[in-house]
């Protein structure tokens, strides 16, 4: 496909004050002479800031950088994550037509994008609101068919459900991203079949809970919602105001933290009824707490952090140390109990000195 600048382009462009702001902080992260290594954060900044990416636009971030013009453009024009002519006004819908996902229906998408959006691929549908596009593989190949929608990818999709996003993104609804058909990740279908002993009891992964959390799927970055260098606030989810409309000090709405972050569970330290641990291994020497049946290396370095690291410690825990554990090991809730930790530990212990 060709990819030639729009003929219709704006007067000029200009950076928000704020975007200016993280656009300097970008340009100093490289050496003297080396500015140029920031086109790509700019780019996307100014696509960001209009919704596509204008002549004026790449004219303005080869001055910053002090590039040719051409050079500029060659980097534009080569990405296909640049969109050179306007996009729907609530959302461009990208939809992967690669291997994976044309044998999974990939082309039913795209027949939805046709009906429901324009006949063709980036041509705005008839209230300005919609576009789309085929790309090339997202890298969930795994979750096909999907559709990058924003800043999200919308999985396992279906023509009927990707018919039902579109009429909500209509609607200022926006629909959770992530798998459509019920899946946690990229696990089985019908469930896992190995690894169980990291299944958790969450209800979205951690993309999608991220997400959820930050609520921007769909909306566009002014520059003023996280200043360079400055953490980020806490945001609502997008389904209290509508898209674009997160707000960004909502009182109740907490930064997730580092556990969340990263998809970890969390541990409450604070609840009476916590067995006191210790600081380290005795003698530098944990025991293998895999060992019990139930505990992974993810639960063994929780356990690690709760102070646990060896059995006759778990064989020791009393009945309400065993509630609090089971309460508080937020992901794998009751674990204790359902596979006898204490029991075992006894045993593994009594084995140990014996
Ligand atoms: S083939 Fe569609 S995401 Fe890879």
């Amino acid at each position: 496909m060709l990819r030639r600048l729009h003929p219709e382009q704006p007067d000029s462009f200009a950076f928000t004050e704020a975007n200016l702001d993280w656009a300097k902080s970008q340009i100093a992260k490289y050496p003297e002479g080396r500015q140029a290594s920031a086109i790509i954060p700019l780019l996307w900044r100014a696509q960001e800031q209009e919704g596509w990416l204008t002549r004026p636009a790449i004219e303005a971030v080869a001055e910053m950088l002090d590039m040719a013009y051409i050079r500029a453009l060659e980097v534009a024009s080569f990405y296909f994550m640049f969109q050179l002519q306007p996009v729907g006004s609530v959302a461009n819908i990208q939809v992967c037509g690669t291997t994976s996902c044309m044998i999974c229906g990939a082309e039913d998408l795209i027949a939805v994008c046709r009906e429901k959006i324009a006949p063709d691929p980036h041509q705005l549908s008839a209230d300005g609101r919609f576009s789309w596009e085929e790309v090339e593989c997202l890298g969930a190949c795994a979750n096909a068919p999907m559709a990058q929608i924003g800043k999200d990818y919308y999985e396992d999709l279906t023509a009927e459900r990707l018919g039902e996003i579109i009429d909500a993104l209509g609607r200022g609804e926006v629909p959770a991203p992530g798998p459509q058909n019920g899946r946690f990740a990229s696990e089985p279908l019908g469930g896992l079949t190995s690894l169980q002993e990291f299944a958790g009891d969450h209800d979205a992964n951690a993309s999608v809970t991220r997400a959820l959390y930050w609520g921007d799927t769909v909306a566009r970055i002014r520059g003023d919602e996280q200043p360079a260098g400055v953490a980020p606030p806490a945001r609502t989810h997008p389904e209290a105001g509508g898209p674009g409309e997160a707000q960004d000090s909502a009182p109740d709405a907490q930064p997730p933290s580092d556990a969340q972050k990263i998809g970890h569970p969390e541990v409450d330290k604070s609840e009476e009824g916590r067995p006191v641990g210790i600081e380290g291994p005795r003698g530098g020497q944990p025991d293998d707490l895999k060992q019990i049946t139930g505990v992974g290396p993810k639960l063994e370095a929780l356990l690690h952090q709760l102070g646990f690291y060896h059995f006759d410690q778990i064989a020791a825990w009393t009945d309400a140390e065993i509630a609090w554990i089971d309460t508080n090991l937020e992901g794998f809730k009751g674990r204790v109990t359902r596979d006898n930790w204490v029991e075992q530990a006894r045993d593994l212990a009594s084995r140990k000195e014996g």
